[in-house]
């Protein structure tokens, strides 16, 4: 059904630019509905429908905005949809519903378009209600906007509530309440200057459009995709928190490295390069597709030292090449996480979390680590990282390693997070082998 509006798009027949925004607005229906049925991420949905589409940019930033703000604003949405009618909302006038308020409470778009081109996404016998619906929330704008002020925290941001009943827990209301608009904002765009092709200072007069972080002068702010930077290795998109694992890891020209899942290898570039493409990386990862990216990030940044190989950590032996190339100075375990502290840049990933997950990934994530132990030599050291907030896949992840392993010893630790750093979520834990 998707693909058949897809491959004959309504908006074709006619011409002119409120025709555009009609398939805009289409577009992000059908994505809205793909994603509550498949249960597929959000980026390749509506990736891959827009470029079967072929949107002009502009409409394709309105479809994209529209899906995001959608998905960002779900629960906000829904308490307005209650709001504007008691009775049961089937699903599929549901999301006509949730797109047709976004533009009229949060968007800001002109409001005959926004109902009149919302109410022509419907079948016929469901036209009425939407546009009652829709200019009836028109007409209370205000007192919508007002009640939703007043709802508690996950409602007003979109959050699930045993989440945000967390948060306030670990970090307390400002902090909480910090986070969650923050989750909502538009992430900004970084990239690292990769120092093995370009310097800081040639970088600049190549990109001047980029802004160097104060703190951090190996990153660079961004407006958009630097996508000519990118294509000639210039530069590599990650956040600046993902710094904090590779410094504390430290490694030097020379030495052998294990970075145990490493792909699509944003570290092991940073790695390479805090190397100077000397020594070696053994990079690591169980999924073949990921790791094909990650042999094509390393070609464009010119790593040099790089030896990629795709093994599963709790599956089976160590691999061969693995162990001819032990004991490692340095090891790093990027490990699998909830991602709790990226949400602003995985704008679903909220709606996918459940309460087990974070026990679910600590188990994994220690059946990794103790793995991986054996292949350290002594006075080695061991980093651990994620991108999550939560102590259970940081601290007691640690804890749990430190209190069964006598030999290893913690050496520091650092977190990243949103509500004091002011970039995404991360934390890093470097343990070394004594004995
Ligand atoms: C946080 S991501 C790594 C990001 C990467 N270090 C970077 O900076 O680009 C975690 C990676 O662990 C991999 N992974 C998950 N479970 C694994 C396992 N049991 N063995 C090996 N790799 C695993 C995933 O495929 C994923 O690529």
């Amino acid at each position: 059904m998707a693909s058949r509006e897809i491959r004959s798009p309504p908006w074709r027949r006619k011409s002119g630019k409120a025709i555009l925004s009609y398939g805009a607005r289409q577009i992000a229906l059908t994505a809205l509905r793909l994603w509550r049925k498949e249960k597929r991420f959000a980026d390749s949905i509506i990736s891959g429908l827009s470029a079967k589409a072929a949107l002009t940019p502009s409409d394709r930033a309105f479809a994209l905005e529209l899906f995001y703000g959608v998905l960002r604003n779900l629960t906000l949405l829904d308490f307005w949809v209650s709001c504007l009618r008691a009775s049961r909302v089937e699903s599929d006038l549901r999301d006509i519903l949730r797109l047709g308020l976004y533009q009229l409470l949060l968007l800001k778009t002109a409001q005959h378009a926004a109902v009149h081109e919302t109410v022509e996404l419907a079948p016929k016998r469901q036209r009425t209600i939407i546009n009652a619906m829709l200019r009836a929330a028109t007409r209370q704008r205000s007192d919508l906007l007002a009640r939703a002020w007043a709802q508690p925290l996950f409602v007003r941001t979109s959050h699930p509530q045993f989440l945000v009943e967390r948060w306030l827990q670990h970090f307390g209301l400002e902090h909480a309440e910090k986070l969650c608009e923050w989750n909502n904002l538009p992430a900004p765009v970084y990239a690292r200057v990769n120092l093995l092709r370009i310097d800081r200072t040639e970088f600049l007069r190549t990109y001047p459009e980029s802004r160097p972080l104060p703190d951090n002068s190996n990153f660079m702010e961004v407006n958009s995709l630097p996508s000519g930077a990118l294509e000639r290795g210039h530069c590599y998109i990650q956040d600046p928190s993902t710094a904090i694992a590779c410094q504390l890891l430290d490694p030097k020209p020379g030495e052998r490295i294990l970075d145990a899942c490493a792909a699509p290898g944003g570290k092991t570039g940073y790695v390479a390069q805090l190397m100077e493409n000397a020594g070696t990386i053994v990079a690591c990862d169980r999924d073949s597709e990921r790791l094909q990216i990650l042999k094509e990030n390393m070609a464009r940044l010119s790593v040099g030292n790089v030896r990629i190989l795709r093994h599963d950590w709790t599956h089976g032996h160590v691999p061969s090449e693995i162990a001819s190339v032990a004991l490692f100075d340095r090891i790093l375990i990027d490990a699998p996480c909830s991602n709790t502290g990226v949400m602003r840049r995985r704008v679903d990933l909220r709606w996918r979390l459940r309460r087990i997950d974070f026990v679910r990934m600590q188990q994994r994530q220690i059946e990794i680590v103790r793995r991986l132990i054996p292949l350290l030599k002594l006075n080695g050291a061991l980093v651990y990282s994620t991108c999550s907030l939560e102590p259970e896949e940081n601290e007691e992840v640690v804890r749990c390693i430190l209190a069964e392993t006598p030999v290893l010893r913690l050496e520091a630790q650092r977190h990243s997070q949103p509500f004091r750093d002011g970039f995404d979520g991360a934390y890093a834990a470097k343990l070394i082998r004594t004995a």
